[in-house]
């Protein structure tokens, strides 16, 4: 079995193969290579559709990619065009609940900057941890606390990942491990569309487990914002590759035992509640990200 790199390279090459022999089928010439890598989150796959001359691959035809258990999460990679930039969408993401390792979960943002991506959206269904956030909204994630107990970039560092130049260190900076400008962007794009927006700090949690309120507590003492079981490993490794990163959080719910505005009790949490909300508020995330893709190609 070759190493961490070759796996990847081998997935990277099996996908151009498919996308080649696609183009030529439809008498494209040029060479496609994506520069915005998005991964959808739970209940967020719809946006997969609004990639145009999409060459789709399930994840089981590409070597070494990791497979989905978790309902709400397809296990397609999409590429084509978003307001003609080329982009690599993946429909569906591994995580380390799932029983993965962090090899695993972050083998295919690997893949995705070897493809060519040079900046990354990372999306994710999370918890409300402030109750001013309310359910249904979209969060630019500012910063992250991860509290899985572990770092997808532990193990022998490998710098043929490096995407930029001083990128693929052993030791490197997350202060602006999320884009500023490309925040920014998002803040902007979603003001001019009437879309309720925010800015907070992401919590990560292992999971599969909903937090106890007591643990929803001490995380707010902690600076959280929002809380999930996903991103932060993907997001480092994009930081080690040199990767730009902008995160969007969809609330689904507002976390274990916090309380919405007006309300007495606070509701209990099932998955399928993270599935329903991103179906509503699917139109505006979808609205948001196509006008957003091109701005951010032009931006990095
Ligand atoms: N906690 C952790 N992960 C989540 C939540 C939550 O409340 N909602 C959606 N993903």
């Amino acid at each position: 079995m070759s190493d961490l790199f070759g796996r990847a390279q081998e997935a990277v090459e099996a996908i151009r193969d498919r996308v080649r022999g696609e183009s030529l089928r439809l008498g494209l010439q040029a060479e496609f290579v994506p520069r915005v890598g998005i991964i959808l989150g739970s209940g967020l796959g719809a946006f997969a559709a609004q990639v145009v001359d999409a060459v789709t691959i399930p994840y089981a035809e590409i070597p070494h990619f990791p497979q989905s258990t978790v309902v709400g999460h397809s296990g397609k990679l999409v590429l084509g065009t978003i307001g003609g930039v080329a982009v690599a969408v993946m429909q569906g993401r591994v995580h380390a609940y799932e029983g993965y390792s962090l090899e695993q979960v972050t083998f295919p943002t690997r893949v995705l900057g070897l493809l060519g991506c040079r900046t990354l959206i990372v999306t994710n269904a999370a918890g409300g941890i402030r109750a001013s956030i309310p359910q249904g909204s979209l969060v630019a994630i500012s910063d992250h606390i991860n509290l899985t107990g572990m770092n997808a970039a532990a193990g022998p560092n490998e710098s043929r990942f490096a995407c930029a130049p001083g990128a693929g260190e052993r030791f490197f900076d997350m202060t602006t491990a999320y884009s500023p400008a490309l925040r920014r962007l998002a803040t902007e794009e979603a003001e001019r569309q009437g879309i309720p927006f925010s800015e907070g700090v992401y919590l990560a949690v292992l999971g599969p487990s909903f937090e106890t309120s007591a643990e929803i507590r001490a995380f707010r003492t902690l600076g959280a914002d929002l809380v999930g079981m996903s991103t932060v490993h993907e997001v480092i490794v994009a930081r080690h590759m040199g990767i730009a990163v902008l995160g969007l959080s969809l609330v689904t719910n507002l976390a274990a035992g916090v309380i919405a505005p007006g309300e007495k009790n606070a509701e209990t949490i099932h998955h399928e509640d993270v599935i329903e909300i991103g179906r509503r508020v699917e139109r505006q995330f979808t609205g948001l990200l196509v006008a957003l893709v091109p701005q951010m190609a032009d931006a990095i």
